[in-house]
């Protein structure tokens, strides 16, 4: 097996008595779409923050294509190619779709303009948010300029999804991306899920949601008690017997 495009070891974090994760793995490979399920409060969250620089594990290892890395905050896994959509959408609405792409990562006008009056290439923004958009497949987006608190849920979660994909990430990790969607917009972002993972970035994908997960992802990773019970494929085990796991009826050794 080649070395995962992002990896944990033994992660460990506690928050006073309370155990988030209890020495948890992790394997995220190039091309694959990585589904974590688990109850509520087996510590899919707490993995993804510690993953993507909001927490600090007390112990345990992180490495991005083999190399250990230190998060301290949430830049530092950014710069590191490491792209996190939370549940709680970090999509700007009064701004327009190309300005949510290059939200805090503004490009300024070439010369002068840009470096000392600060000017914005807003046409240039928008040109490679087009192209951005359109590399991805994104049909339901149309226009750039289009402020963004006028979209649907589906499309607003297509921005922030295009954002954790665009400008060089390595790894675009979804948290709970369908959950506040209806049915038809919860079928575009999981094809965008697909269009994602053949391009070759490798996502990881929690959800509750059984079904999506057994439609999506290449393997699935079950979280309980802040522990790793197992790691399945849609291939190999059936979504009861993912669900036994999860609730502890069912061990797997
Ligand atoms: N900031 C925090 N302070 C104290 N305890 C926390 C904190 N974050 C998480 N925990 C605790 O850590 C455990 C794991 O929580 P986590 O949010 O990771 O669960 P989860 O698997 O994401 O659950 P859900 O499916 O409900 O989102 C829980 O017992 C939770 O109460
Ligand atoms: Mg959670």
């Amino acid at each position: 097996m080649s070395t995962p495009i992002l990896e944990a070891r033994g992660l460990v974090k506690t928050f006073g008595h309370v155990v988030g994760l209890a020495g948890v793995d992790l394997e995220l490979h190039a091309g694959e779409v990585l589904a974590i399920i688990g109850d509520n409060g087996a510590g899919k969250s707490t993995l993804i923050k510690c993953l993507s620089g909001a927490y600090t594990p007390d112990a345990g290892q992180i490495l991005v294509e083999g190399k250990p890395v230190e998060f301290h905050r949430p830049d530092d896994a950014r710069k590191a190619g490491i792209e996190t959509v939370y549940q709680t959408l970090a999509v700007s609405p009064a701004l327009d779709i190309a300005s949510n792409l290059f939200l805090g990562r503004e490009q300024r006008l070439p010369g002068v303009r840009g470096s000392v009056f600060r000017m914005l290439d807003k046409k240039g923004m928008r040109d490679r948010a087009k192209q951005q958009v359109e590399d991805l497949g994104i049909s339901t987006l149309q226009s750039m300029t289009q402020a963004v608190e006028n979209l649907s849920g589906g499309q607003r979660q297509a921005v922030a999804v295009a954002r954790a994909a665009a400008f060089g990430s390595k790894v675009v990790i979804l948290d709970e991306p369908t959950a506040a969607l209806g049915v038809r917009e919860s079928a575009q972002v999981l094809q965008l899920v697909r269009d994602l993972r053949d391009q070759g970035m490798p996502v990881i994908l929690i959800s509750h949601d059984m079904p999506q997960v057994f439609e999506v992802a290449d393997r699935i990773q079950i979280q309980r008690l802040g522990r790793r019970a197992a790691v399945i494929t849609p291939k190999t085990h059936t979504p009861q017997e993912a669900v036994a796991i999860m609730t502890g009826a069912m061990v797997v050794t």
